[in-house]
Protein backbone atom coordinates (compact mmCIF):
# COMPACT_ATOMS: atom_id res chain seq x y z
CA UNK A 1 0.00 0.00 0.00
CA UNK A 2 1.58 3.05 -0.48
CA UNK A 3 0.55 7.18 -0.80
CA UNK A 4 0.18 9.68 -3.46
CA UNK A 5 0.87 13.82 -2.01
CA UNK A 6 -0.08 16.32 -5.04
CA UNK A 7 1.62 19.55 -4.35
CA UNK A 8 -0.81 22.87 -5.30
CA UNK A 9 1.93 26.05 -4.94
CA UNK A 10 -0.59 28.99 -5.04
CA UNK A 11 -1.45 30.94 -2.40
CA UNK A 12 -3.77 34.08 -2.39
CA UNK A 13 -1.46 35.78 0.27
CA UNK A 14 1.23 34.53 2.33
CA UNK A 15 1.40 33.62 5.74
CA UNK A 16 3.83 35.17 8.03
CA UNK A 17 5.51 31.60 10.02
CA UNK A 18 5.02 29.38 6.54
CA UNK A 19 7.81 28.24 4.59
CA UNK A 20 6.29 25.50 2.15
CA UNK A 21 7.11 26.01 -1.32
CA UNK A 22 4.26 28.63 -2.57
CA UNK A 23 3.58 31.07 -4.99
CA UNK A 24 1.46 34.05 -5.06
CA UNK A 25 1.37 34.66 -8.87
CA UNK A 26 -1.85 32.23 -10.33
CA UNK A 27 -0.20 33.36 -13.72
CA UNK A 28 0.74 30.16 -14.34
CA UNK A 29 -1.90 27.93 -13.08
CA UNK A 30 -2.81 26.60 -16.49
CA UNK A 31 0.72 25.34 -17.08
CA UNK A 32 1.05 23.66 -13.48
CA UNK A 33 -1.86 21.95 -14.32
CA UNK A 34 -0.86 20.72 -17.68
CA UNK A 35 2.70 19.80 -16.62
CA UNK A 36 1.04 18.10 -13.04
CA UNK A 37 -0.60 15.91 -15.26
CA UNK A 38 2.20 15.36 -17.42
CA UNK A 39 4.21 14.48 -14.46
CA UNK A 40 1.70 12.21 -13.37
CA UNK A 41 1.49 9.99 -17.06
CA UNK A 42 5.47 10.06 -17.11
CA UNK A 43 5.41 8.52 -13.51
CA UNK A 44 2.80 6.23 -13.43
CA UNK A 45 4.74 2.97 -13.48
CA UNK A 46 6.91 3.70 -10.67
CA UNK A 47 4.46 2.16 -8.15
CA UNK A 48 4.51 -1.39 -9.73
CA UNK A 49 1.36 -2.80 -9.19
CA UNK A 50 1.16 -1.26 -5.30
CA UNK A 51 -2.56 -0.29 -4.79
CA UNK A 52 -2.87 3.34 -3.25
CA UNK A 53 -4.22 3.72 0.17
CA UNK A 54 -4.07 7.53 0.13
CA UNK A 55 -3.84 10.53 -2.08
CA UNK A 56 -2.98 13.86 -0.22
CA UNK A 57 -3.40 17.34 -2.14
CA UNK A 58 -0.95 19.42 -0.16
CA UNK A 59 0.13 23.09 -0.52
CA UNK A 60 0.26 25.98 -1.22
CA UNK A 61 -3.60 26.11 -1.57
CA UNK A 62 -5.32 23.09 -2.86
CA UNK A 63 -8.46 24.74 -2.21
CA UNK A 64 -7.58 27.65 -4.82
CA UNK A 65 -8.67 25.16 -7.31
CA UNK A 66 -11.48 24.94 -9.04
CA UNK A 67 -13.94 21.62 -8.03
CA UNK A 68 -13.31 20.68 -12.06
CA UNK A 69 -9.79 20.82 -11.56
CA UNK A 70 -9.65 18.56 -8.70
CA UNK A 71 -11.86 16.21 -10.52
CA UNK A 72 -9.46 16.20 -13.63
CA UNK A 73 -6.49 15.75 -11.59
CA UNK A 74 -8.65 12.68 -9.81
CA UNK A 75 -9.94 10.80 -13.06
CA UNK A 76 -6.35 11.19 -14.02
CA UNK A 77 -4.41 9.63 -10.75
CA UNK A 78 -7.05 7.07 -10.78
CA UNK A 79 -6.88 5.91 -14.48
CA UNK A 80 -3.16 5.66 -13.89
CA UNK A 81 -3.03 3.94 -10.25
CA UNK A 82 -4.83 1.22 -8.63
CA UNK A 83 -7.47 3.41 -6.12
CA UNK A 84 -9.19 1.19 -4.24
CA UNK A 85 -12.83 2.09 -3.24
CA UNK A 86 -12.01 3.42 0.37
CA UNK A 87 -8.55 5.34 -0.42
CA UNK A 88 -8.42 8.30 1.70
CA UNK A 89 -8.47 11.46 -0.19
CA UNK A 90 -7.15 14.43 1.80
CA UNK A 91 -7.26 18.00 0.45
CA UNK A 92 -5.94 20.94 2.49
CA UNK A 93 -8.36 23.89 2.19
CA UNK A 94 -8.16 27.31 4.05
CA UNK A 95 -11.13 28.59 5.65
CA UNK A 96 -11.84 31.42 3.21
CA UNK A 97 -12.43 29.35 0.23
CA UNK A 98 -14.99 26.87 1.65
CA UNK A 99 -18.24 28.83 0.48
CA UNK A 100 -21.20 26.60 0.02
CA UNK A 101 -20.97 26.48 -3.71
CA UNK A 102 -17.07 24.77 -3.38
CA UNK A 103 -17.98 22.11 -0.56
CA UNK A 104 -21.27 20.96 -2.51
CA UNK A 105 -19.29 20.43 -5.68
CA UNK A 106 -16.36 18.82 -4.13
CA UNK A 107 -18.40 16.35 -1.83
CA UNK A 108 -19.37 14.94 -5.60
CA UNK A 109 -15.77 14.19 -5.83
CA UNK A 110 -13.68 11.38 -4.50
CA UNK A 111 -12.37 13.67 -1.48
CA UNK A 112 -13.48 12.12 1.26
CA UNK A 113 -11.13 14.16 3.80
CA UNK A 114 -10.76 17.93 4.64
CA UNK A 115 -7.99 19.29 6.19
CA UNK A 116 -9.27 22.76 7.05
CA UNK A 117 -6.25 25.47 8.42
CA UNK A 118 -7.81 27.14 10.75
CA UNK A 119 -4.54 27.51 13.02
CA UNK A 120 -6.86 29.90 15.57
CA UNK A 121 -9.98 31.10 16.42
CA UNK A 122 -8.69 34.49 17.54
CA UNK A 123 -8.66 37.21 15.75
CA UNK A 124 -5.76 38.46 17.13
CA UNK A 125 -3.48 35.55 16.37
CA UNK A 126 -4.97 35.44 12.97
CA UNK A 127 -4.18 39.40 12.30
CA UNK A 128 -0.81 38.44 13.71
CA UNK A 129 -0.08 35.74 11.15
CA UNK A 130 -1.21 37.75 8.35
CA UNK A 131 -4.21 34.80 7.71
CA UNK A 132 -6.32 35.60 5.43
CA UNK A 133 -9.58 34.98 7.84
CA UNK A 134 -11.17 35.61 11.30
CA UNK A 135 -12.16 33.44 14.19
CA UNK A 136 -15.63 34.17 13.09
CA UNK A 137 -14.99 32.66 9.78
CA UNK A 138 -12.53 29.82 10.50
CA UNK A 139 -15.87 28.27 12.94
CA UNK A 140 -18.20 28.72 9.97
CA UNK A 141 -16.13 26.83 7.51
CA UNK A 142 -15.83 23.68 9.52
CA UNK A 143 -19.50 24.06 10.01
CA UNK A 144 -20.29 24.43 6.32
CA UNK A 145 -17.95 21.57 5.36
CA UNK A 146 -19.70 19.40 8.22
CA UNK A 147 -23.22 20.66 6.47
CA UNK A 148 -21.90 19.93 3.11
CA UNK A 149 -21.84 16.00 4.23
CA UNK A 150 -18.07 15.67 5.16
CA UNK A 151 -17.44 13.53 8.32
CA UNK A 152 -13.98 13.33 8.35
CA UNK A 153 -12.94 16.62 8.66
CA UNK A 154 -8.98 17.77 10.46
CA UNK A 155 -8.41 21.01 11.53
CA UNK A 156 -4.97 23.06 12.37
CA UNK A 157 -4.40 24.47 15.05
CA UNK A 158 -0.62 26.92 15.78
CA UNK A 159 0.11 27.15 18.80
CA UNK A 160 3.63 29.09 20.93
CA UNK A 161 2.84 32.54 19.26
CA UNK A 162 3.97 35.44 20.07
CA UNK A 163 1.71 37.27 23.05
CA UNK A 164 -0.33 33.56 23.14
CA UNK A 165 -1.30 33.59 26.60
CA UNK A 166 -2.46 30.28 28.28
CA UNK A 167 -5.93 31.13 28.58
CA UNK A 168 -6.37 32.29 25.20
CA UNK A 169 -4.94 28.73 24.15
CA UNK A 170 -6.93 27.42 26.07
CA UNK A 171 -10.09 29.08 24.99
CA UNK A 172 -8.64 27.95 20.96
CA UNK A 173 -9.07 24.54 22.09
CA UNK A 174 -12.28 24.24 23.63
CA UNK A 175 -13.41 26.02 20.62
CA UNK A 176 -12.08 23.29 18.61
CA UNK A 177 -13.34 20.70 20.56
CA UNK A 178 -16.76 21.85 20.30
CA UNK A 179 -16.38 21.72 16.64
CA UNK A 180 -16.86 17.84 16.90
CA UNK A 181 -14.25 17.33 14.31
CA UNK A 182 -12.56 14.30 13.97
CA UNK A 183 -9.00 15.28 13.54
CA UNK A 184 -6.95 18.01 15.19
CA UNK A 185 -3.27 18.93 14.11
CA UNK A 186 -1.43 20.91 16.74
CA UNK A 187 1.93 22.55 15.74
CA UNK A 188 4.32 24.12 17.74
CA UNK A 189 5.43 27.40 15.65
CA UNK A 190 8.51 27.06 13.96
CA UNK A 191 10.26 29.77 13.06
CA UNK A 192 11.78 29.14 9.44
CA UNK A 193 14.77 31.27 8.02
CA UNK A 194 13.35 33.04 5.03
CA UNK A 195 9.52 33.59 6.85
CA UNK A 196 8.23 37.18 8.33
CA UNK A 197 8.35 36.08 11.76
CA UNK A 198 12.17 34.76 11.39
CA UNK A 199 12.67 38.57 10.34
CA UNK A 200 11.04 39.71 13.26
CA UNK A 201 12.66 37.52 15.58
CA UNK A 202 15.89 38.12 14.54
CA UNK A 203 15.44 41.89 14.65
CA UNK A 204 13.69 41.70 18.49
CA UNK A 205 9.96 42.24 17.17
CA UNK A 206 9.03 39.24 18.42
CA UNK A 207 10.08 37.26 21.29
CA UNK A 208 10.10 33.37 21.57
CA UNK A 209 8.03 32.05 24.12
CA UNK A 210 9.22 30.82 27.54
CA UNK A 211 9.57 27.33 27.29
CA UNK A 212 7.23 27.11 30.41
CA UNK A 213 4.76 28.63 28.97
CA UNK A 214 4.74 26.33 25.56
CA UNK A 215 4.80 23.40 27.56
CA UNK A 216 2.22 24.23 29.97
CA UNK A 217 0.21 24.68 26.48
CA UNK A 218 1.69 22.02 24.77
CA UNK A 219 0.10 20.11 28.24
CA UNK A 220 -3.07 21.55 28.75
CA UNK A 221 -3.58 20.44 24.89
CA UNK A 222 -3.08 17.18 25.65
CA UNK A 223 -5.03 16.42 28.54
CA UNK A 224 -8.00 18.88 27.07
CA UNK A 225 -8.41 16.70 23.74
CA UNK A 226 -7.69 12.99 26.03
CA UNK A 227 -10.29 14.54 27.96
CA UNK A 228 -12.60 15.08 25.19
CA UNK A 229 -12.06 11.75 23.40
CA UNK A 230 -9.09 12.18 21.21
CA UNK A 231 -6.45 9.81 20.86
CA UNK A 232 -2.88 11.71 20.99
CA UNK A 233 -0.91 9.68 17.84
CA UNK A 234 1.65 11.50 17.16
CA UNK A 235 3.45 14.71 18.68
CA UNK A 236 1.39 17.12 16.93
CA UNK A 237 -1.74 14.85 16.15
CA UNK A 238 -5.23 13.81 17.91
CA UNK A 239 -8.14 11.59 16.62
CA UNK A 240 -11.28 10.15 17.42
CA UNK A 241 -12.36 6.51 16.84
CA UNK A 242 -9.43 5.47 14.97
CA UNK A 243 -9.54 7.87 12.35
CA UNK A 244 -5.85 8.79 12.23
CA UNK A 245 -4.32 10.32 8.62
CA UNK A 246 -3.58 7.21 6.88
CA UNK A 247 -1.71 9.60 4.50
CA UNK A 248 0.91 10.56 7.43
CA UNK A 249 0.95 7.41 8.96
CA UNK A 250 1.89 5.60 5.92
CA UNK A 251 5.02 8.42 5.98
CA UNK A 252 5.78 7.48 9.79
CA UNK A 253 5.70 3.49 8.82
CA UNK A 254 8.24 4.65 5.93
CA UNK A 255 5.93 2.93 3.18
CA UNK A 256 6.60 4.09 -0.38
CA UNK A 257 5.30 7.46 -1.80
CA UNK A 258 5.12 9.43 -4.83
CA UNK A 259 5.27 13.44 -4.95
CA UNK A 260 3.99 15.07 -7.94
CA UNK A 261 4.57 19.14 -8.10
CA UNK A 262 7.23 21.17 -7.10
CA UNK A 263 9.08 20.45 -3.86
CA UNK A 264 6.87 17.48 -3.49
CA UNK A 265 9.06 14.52 -2.25
CA UNK A 266 9.13 11.08 -3.35
CA UNK A 267 10.17 7.86 -1.54
CA UNK A 268 10.55 3.92 -1.76
CA UNK A 269 12.93 3.11 1.06
CA UNK A 270 15.55 2.75 -0.37
CA UNK A 271 15.70 5.58 -2.63
CA UNK A 272 14.16 9.45 -1.81
CA UNK A 273 13.89 11.77 -4.63
CA UNK A 274 12.78 15.80 -4.72
CA UNK A 275 11.32 17.61 -7.53
CA UNK A 276 12.49 21.40 -7.17
CA UNK A 277 11.01 24.09 -5.47
CA UNK A 278 10.64 26.10 -8.15
CA UNK A 279 7.17 26.30 -10.45
CA UNK A 280 9.50 27.97 -13.17
CA UNK A 281 12.13 24.92 -13.17
CA UNK A 282 9.19 22.34 -12.88
CA UNK A 283 7.34 24.17 -16.22
CA UNK A 284 10.76 24.23 -17.89
CA UNK A 285 11.77 20.63 -16.62
CA UNK A 286 8.50 19.12 -17.78
CA UNK A 287 7.94 21.10 -21.05
CA UNK A 288 11.86 20.47 -22.62
CA UNK A 289 12.33 17.30 -20.95
CA UNK A 290 15.19 18.32 -18.64
CA UNK A 291 15.78 17.39 -15.11
CA UNK A 292 13.26 19.04 -12.24
CA UNK A 293 14.11 16.77 -9.62
CA UNK A 294 16.87 15.46 -7.68
CA UNK A 295 17.24 12.18 -5.88
CA UNK A 296 19.83 10.39 -3.18
CA UNK A 297 20.24 6.44 -2.65
CA UNK A 298 19.64 5.94 0.93
CA UNK A 299 22.90 4.30 2.80
CA UNK A 300 21.44 1.96 5.68
CA UNK A 301 22.67 4.82 7.93
CA UNK A 302 20.26 7.02 6.13
CA UNK A 303 17.42 4.35 6.42
CA UNK A 304 18.11 4.39 10.48
CA UNK A 305 18.12 8.02 10.43
CA UNK A 306 14.97 8.30 8.58
CA UNK A 307 13.48 5.53 10.94
CA UNK A 308 14.00 7.65 13.95
CA UNK A 309 12.62 10.91 12.77
CA UNK A 310 9.26 9.38 11.69
CA UNK A 311 8.58 7.01 14.10
CA UNK A 312 9.82 8.27 17.40
CA UNK A 313 7.78 11.21 17.96
CA UNK A 314 4.28 8.20 17.07
CA UNK A 315 2.56 6.28 19.77
CA UNK A 316 3.61 3.06 18.10
CA UNK A 317 7.46 4.15 19.06
CA UNK A 318 10.63 2.87 17.83
CA UNK A 319 10.34 -1.00 17.77
CA UNK A 320 13.75 -2.76 18.89
CA UNK A 321 12.65 -6.48 16.48
CA UNK A 322 12.40 -3.80 13.59
CA UNK A 323 15.83 -2.18 14.58
CA UNK A 324 18.10 -5.29 14.44
CA UNK A 325 16.13 -6.90 11.21
CA UNK A 326 16.25 -3.89 9.26
CA UNK A 327 19.80 -2.06 10.12
CA UNK A 328 21.62 -4.75 12.23
CA UNK A 329 23.35 -5.26 15.86
CA UNK A 330 25.40 -2.20 15.51
CA UNK A 331 22.64 0.50 15.01
CA UNK A 332 20.68 -1.27 17.75
CA UNK A 333 23.86 -1.13 20.28
CA UNK A 334 24.33 2.36 18.92
CA UNK A 335 20.41 3.01 19.98
CA UNK A 336 20.25 1.05 23.50
CA UNK A 337 23.51 2.96 24.22
CA UNK A 338 21.77 6.36 23.55
CA UNK A 339 18.22 5.90 24.89
CA UNK A 340 19.57 4.44 27.92
CA UNK A 341 20.02 7.89 29.96
CA UNK A 342 16.59 9.14 28.63
CA UNK A 343 15.01 6.08 30.09
CA UNK A 344 16.61 7.06 33.43
CA UNK A 345 15.25 10.67 32.90
CA UNK A 346 11.75 9.28 32.61
CA UNK A 347 11.68 11.40 28.86
CA UNK A 348 11.40 7.65 27.26
CA UNK A 349 9.75 4.37 28.13
CA UNK A 350 10.02 0.73 27.15
CA UNK A 351 7.15 -1.70 26.89
CA UNK A 352 6.10 -4.36 24.55
CA UNK A 353 9.25 -4.26 22.84
CA UNK A 354 9.17 -0.57 21.56
CA UNK A 355 10.49 2.86 23.02
CA UNK A 356 7.80 5.63 23.58
CA UNK A 357 8.69 9.31 23.96
CA UNK A 358 6.53 10.23 27.74
CA UNK A 359 5.05 13.72 28.03
CA UNK A 360 7.87 15.50 29.03
CA UNK A 361 10.20 13.53 26.57
CA UNK A 362 7.33 14.37 23.27
CA UNK A 363 8.34 17.97 24.44
CA UNK A 364 11.74 17.45 23.86
CA UNK A 365 11.96 15.73 21.11
CA UNK A 366 14.11 17.14 19.10
CA UNK A 367 17.52 17.17 21.84
CA UNK A 368 16.28 13.59 22.19
CA UNK A 369 16.45 12.67 18.44
CA UNK A 370 19.81 14.61 18.25
CA UNK A 371 21.11 12.32 20.45
CA UNK A 372 19.88 8.70 18.57
CA UNK A 373 20.50 9.41 15.59
CA UNK A 374 23.43 7.71 13.76
CA UNK A 375 26.13 10.62 12.45
CA UNK A 376 29.14 8.89 12.44
CA UNK A 377 31.40 8.10 9.33
CA UNK A 378 30.62 4.29 8.76
C1 LIG B 1 0.87 23.32 4.04
S1 LIG B 1 0.45 24.16 5.43
C2 LIG B 1 -1.09 24.95 5.08
C3 LIG B 1 -2.18 24.47 4.27
C4 LIG B 1 -3.19 25.53 3.89
N1 LIG B 1 -2.70 26.36 2.85
C5 LIG B 1 -3.54 26.45 5.04
O1 LIG B 1 -2.96 27.50 5.16
O2 LIG B 1 -4.40 26.09 5.81
C6 LIG B 1 -0.05 22.91 6.59
C7 LIG B 1 -0.05 23.35 8.04
O3 LIG B 1 1.26 23.43 8.57
C8 LIG B 1 1.23 24.27 9.70
N2 LIG B 1 2.42 25.13 9.64
C9 LIG B 1 2.97 25.65 8.55
N3 LIG B 1 4.07 26.36 8.89
C10 LIG B 1 4.21 26.28 10.23
C11 LIG B 1 5.14 26.80 11.19
N4 LIG B 1 6.14 27.57 10.81
N5 LIG B 1 4.98 26.49 12.48
C12 LIG B 1 3.96 25.71 12.87
N6 LIG B 1 3.04 25.20 12.02
C13 LIG B 1 3.15 25.48 10.72
C14 LIG B 1 -0.06 25.08 9.65
O4 LIG B 1 -0.90 24.69 10.69
C15 LIG B 1 -0.63 24.71 8.30
O5 LIG B 1 -2.02 24.67 8.28
S1 LIG C 1 -0.02 28.51 5.61
FE1 LIG C 1 -1.16 27.88 3.80
S2 LIG C 1 -2.03 29.78 2.97
FE2 LIG C 1 -0.46 30.37 4.40
S3 LIG C 1 1.33 30.67 3.09
FE3 LIG C 1 1.44 28.58 3.93
S4 LIG C 1 0.50 27.29 2.43
FE4 LIG C 1 -0.09 29.43 1.95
Amino acid sequence: MAGIYIHIPFCKTKCYYCDFYKSTDFGARVDFLSALKKEIIQRKHELGQERINSIYFGGGTPSVLKVSEIRDILDLVSACFQLPADCEITLEANPDDLTALFLNGLNETPVNRLSIGTQSFADSDLKSMNRRHNGDQAVKSVRAAQEAGFSNISIDLIYGLPNQTLELWQLNVEKAISLQVQHISAYHLTYHEGTVFYDYLKSGKVKELPDQLSFDQFKLLKSMLEEAGFEHYEISNFARDGLYSRHNKAYWERKSYLGFGPSAHSFDQKTRRWNVSSLKKYLNGLELGLPYWEHEVLSVQDQYNDYMITTLRTIWGISENYLSDHFGESFLFHFKKEVQPFLASGHVIFANGCYKLTTEGLFISDKIMEKLLFLEEL
